[in-house]
C-alpha cells in the first residue's frame, strides 16, 4: 500500500502539467477554489501596491510588491508562476520565505512565515520573460512600427506570472502603482488612467474600487489617448486611433442604455484600449479600461457587439464576480445576456436576433464535439487547467438560461430580479449554488408554478440543451436561407443573388451555413462576392473555414496572410485545427506556424502547440 502511494506520487510528481488541486481547502464563505494556493479564510488582501520598473531588453517586469492584509496566521500563501522572488519583509524585519513545487498551469506557492502581527508583506521580485500573462511586442509586431509594446492578460489564473498574490476570484483589493517605462512609452492600468498625463516615463495609478486579481491588467506602449465623450475614450498607437473612435463611437450611447437596464456604472471612466493583432482574445474587461483586437475595426461598426460586452462585464463579472472558474457561466452568460439587451436597444431587434442566432449555431456546433462534462454550465475544473476547458458553453449557454428565465417570468419580472441580483452581490464573488439559491428565494418562490429547481438543475448539471430552450430566430436569415436554396438548386446563378442589402452579419450567417460545397461553387462565389479579399475579419474567418474544408485551393495564400497577421485565438485556433484535419493542409498549417508562432502569445502558442503537434528544436 505505501508502495503503490509512493509511486502515485511520483507519478503525479512527474506530470509537469498537473494542475491539480492544492489542496481544495475551503474559503471563508466555504467555497474551494481548486486554482489557488493561498487561504484567504486565514488571511485576505485588502490593497495592493506595485512598484515596477518595465525592461524592454530583458523582457522582465522588475521592483516589488506589498500587499495589506485584513485577518492574521502564522503563514502566508501566495500564489507565483515563473517569478524570481529575491526577498521578502513586513516593514524593516525581513521574513522568512520559501516556493513549493511547480504544479503545471497552478505555479508555485510562495510560502511566507508571518509570526506576530504582521500586517503587510512586501516582495521583491522580477517575472520571467515566458511570463504567461504578459506579451512583449517587438516594433515590428505593433501598428507604429518604431516602439516595443507590453500587455497583461491575468484572466485566468495569470496574474501570478506578474505579481505574487492570492491569485483568486475571491479576494477582491484595490491597488495603486507605480511604473517605470522608457521615456517616450506610456502606461495604462485598469485603474484611474489620466488622458491628460504627460509621456515622463513614470507613471502613478489608483484603483479605488476593490477588484479581483485576474482584473489586474497593465499595459506600455507608443499610446495616444482621443475622447469620445467626458468618460469615454480611446487609447491606441497613432495609426489606429482615428479609425478606432469612429468604430467605437457608440460607446457612450452603449453605457446610457446599460445605466439605464441594469443600474449605475460604478468604476468612473470607460475607456477603450487598442491592442495590437496578437492580443489573443476578442476583448478583456479590464475595469475602466477594456482591452480590445484591432480585428474588429471592420469600417462600418458591425462588430462592436464586443464593445457592448465588455461593458456588460462592469456589472456581470466586475461587480458580481464567479467565485471560481468553475462558475465562469456567472460572468460570461451573464456578460453575453446583458450585451444581446444592450445591442436591441442601441441596434435594434432586428441586429440583435442576427447575433443571437450567430451566436446559437456556434454552440449548436460546438456542442456536437465537446466531452459531456464540458457542457454543464456549472464545470468541474479541478485537476485542469481553466485554459484548456475554455469553450462557448459558459457563455452561450449561460446566456440561453437567462432568456428562458426572461421569457417565463417576463422581462419585467426578470429585469427587477436583475437589478436585486447586482445590488445584493456587487463587489461580491458568488458561485453556482449561491446564485441557486438566490434565484430561488428572488424569483421561482415569489412567482410559484413558473420555473421549478429541476428545470435550472438541467441547464446547470446536464449537458447539452434541455427542453426549455428558446430557439433564437430571425426573419433577416430566413430570408438568406430562401436566397441560398434559390442558388444551390441552380434557380440563380451566384451573382443574381440579392444581397444588397446585406449587413455582415447575413453575409456571416450566409457563409456558416453552406455546405457540401464543391470547389466550383467556391469560386462563382469568390468570383461574384471576393468573399477571399475579405477586409472583415469575421467573415474571413466563416469563409476561409469553407474553403478549407471544401478544398478551395485559391485561399490558401489568403489562409497563410490571415494566420500570419492575426494572433486572436477564437479566429485562429479553428483555422489551424481545420487544416490539420484535411487530407491537405498539415504542411501548410506546421510551416506556416513556425513562422508565425513567436509573434503569437503565449497562451495561444500553447493552445496552438497541441493541435499542429508543435516540438521544439533543442539545440
Ligand atoms: N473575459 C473574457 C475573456 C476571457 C475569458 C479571458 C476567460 C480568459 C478566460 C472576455 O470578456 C470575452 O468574453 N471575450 C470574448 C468576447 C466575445 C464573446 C464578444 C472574446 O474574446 O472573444
Ligand atoms: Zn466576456
Amino acid at each position: 500500500m505505501r508502495l503503490i502511494t509512493l509511486v502515485l506520487a511520483a507519478l503525479l510528481a512527474a506530470c509537469g502539467n498537473d494542475p491539480s488541486p492544492p489542496s481544495g481547502h475551503p474559503t471563508h464563505s466555504g467555497r474551494a477554489d481548486p486554482h489557488s494556493f493561498s487561504r484567504p479564510e486565514e488571511a485576505r488582501t485588502r490593497h495592493v501596491s506595485l512598484d515596477l520598473t518595465v525592461d524592454f531588453e530583458r523582457r522582465v517586469l522588475e521592483g516589488e510588491v506589498t500587499l495589506t492584509l485584513e485577518g492574521h496566521a502564522p503563514q502566508l500563501t501566495l500564489d507565483t508562476r515563473e517569478l524570481v522572488i529575491s526577498g521578502v519583509n513586513s516593514g524593516d524585519t525581513a521574513l522568512e520565505w520559501s516556493l513549493g513545487d511547480a504544479r503545471g498551469a497552478l505555479g508555485q506557492p510562495l510560502v511566507i512565515q508571518t509570526p506576530g502581527s504582521v500586517d503587510s508583506v512586501t516582495v521583491a521580485y522580477r517575472s520571467s520573460p515566458e511570463a504567461t500573462g504578459l506579451q512583449w511586442l517587438d516594433p515590428v509586431q505593433t501598428a507604429g512600427g518604431n516602439h516595443p509594446f507590453l500587455f497583461s492578460q491575468s484572466q485566468a489564473i495569470h496574474a501570478r506570472s506578474w505579481v505574487p498574490l492570492q491569485d483568486t476570484p475571491q479576494v477582491r483589493f484595490t491597488y495603486d502603482a507605480l511604473i517605470r517605462t522608457p521615456a517616450e512609452l506610456r502606461a495604462v492600468m485598469s485603474a484611474h488612467n489620466d488622458p491628460e498625463a504627460e509621456k515622463t516615463g513614470t507613471y502613478q495609478f489608483q484603483m479605488p474600487q476593490a477588484i479581483p486579481s485576474y482584473l489586474l491588467a497593465i499595459a506600455v506602449g507608443d499610446l495616444e489617448f482621443r475622447a469620445m465623450s467626458d468618460r469615454t475614450g480611446v487609447y491606441a498607437e497613432a495609426p489606429v486611433l482615428e479609425s478606432a473612435v469612429w468604430e467605437f463611437s457608440d460607446t457612450e450611447a452603449m453605457m446610457r442604455v446599460s445605466e439605464e437596464l441594469f443600474g449605475p456604472y460604478l468604476w468612473g471612466r470607460y475607456d477603450l484600449l487598442i491592442l495590437p493583432p496578437s492580443f489573443p482574445f476578442g476583448g478583456m474587461e479590464n475595469p475602466r479600461l477594456s482591452f480590445i483586437t484591432p480585428t474588429v475595426l471592420a469600417g462600418d461598426r458591425s462588430l462592436v457587439a464586443l464593445i457592448a460586452h465588455e461593458l456588460a462585464h462592469s456589472w456581470s463579472g466586475n461587480l458580481v464576480t464567479n467565485a471560481t472558474w468553475d462558475d465562469l457561466w456567472l460572468n460570461e452568460g451573464f456578460t453575453v445576456y446583458l450585451e444581446a439587451r444592450i445591442m436591441e436597444v442601441v441596434f435594434g431587434e432586428q441586429r440583435r436576433a442576427m447575433e443571437d442566432v450567430l451566436g446559437y449555431e456556434n454552440l449548436v456546433a460546438e456542442l456536437a464535439e465537446l466531452d459531456e462534462a464540458d457542457q454543464h454550465l456549472k464545470l468541474d475544473l479541478a485537476g485542469r487547467d481553466p485554459d484548456d476547458a475554455f469553450s462557448n458553453v459558459p457563455y452561450e449557454k449561460g446566456r440561453l438560461l437567462l432568456v428562458y428565465l426572461e421569457n417565463a417570468f417576463g422581462r419585467e419580472t426578470f429585469d427587477a430580479y436583475l437589478r436585486g441580483y447586482f445590488d445584493r452581490f456587487g463587489f461580491k464573488s458568488l458561485g453556482t449554488a449561491e446564485f441557486l439559491a438566490d434565484v430561488q428565494a428572488h424569483l421561482l418562490n415569489p412567482n410559484p408554478g413558473v420555473v421549478s429547481l429541476a428545470d435550472l438543475d438541467a441547464w446547470i448539471h446536464q449537458p447539452g440543451l434541455p427542453p426549455t430552450v428558446v430557439v433564437p430566430q430571425s426573419n433577416a436569415f430566413a430570408a438568406v436561407d430562401r436566397q441560398r436554396t434559390r442558388w444551390m438548386q441552380g434557380e440563380i446563378a451566384a451573382a443574381g443573388l440579392d444581397t444588397r442589402d446585406w449587413t455582415v452579419h447575413e453575409w456571416l450567417y450566409f457563409v456558416n451555413n453552406l455546405r457540401g460545397m464543391s470547389a466550383e461553387q467556391m469560386a462563382e462565389l469568390d468570383q461574384a462576392y471576393q468573399l477571399t479579399a475579405t477586409r472583415n475579419n469575421e467573415i474571413a474567418h466563416s469563409w476561409l473555414l469553407k474553403a478549407i474544408a471544401n478544398g478551395y485551393a485559391p485561399a490558401n495564400e489568403r489562409i497563410e496572410q490571415y494566420l500570419r497577421t492575426i494572433g486572436r485565438n477564437k479566429l485562429i485556433v479553428p483555422v489551424y485545427a481545420a487544416l490539420m484535419d484535411s487530407d491537405w493542409g498539415q504542411e501548410m498549417a506546421r510551416r506556416v506556424y513556425a513562422e508565425a508562432r513567436p509573434t503569437y502569445h503565449p497562451l495561444t502558442q500553447s493552445r496552438v502547440d497541441g493541435i499542429v503537434g508543435w516540438v521544439e528544436v533543442q539545440e
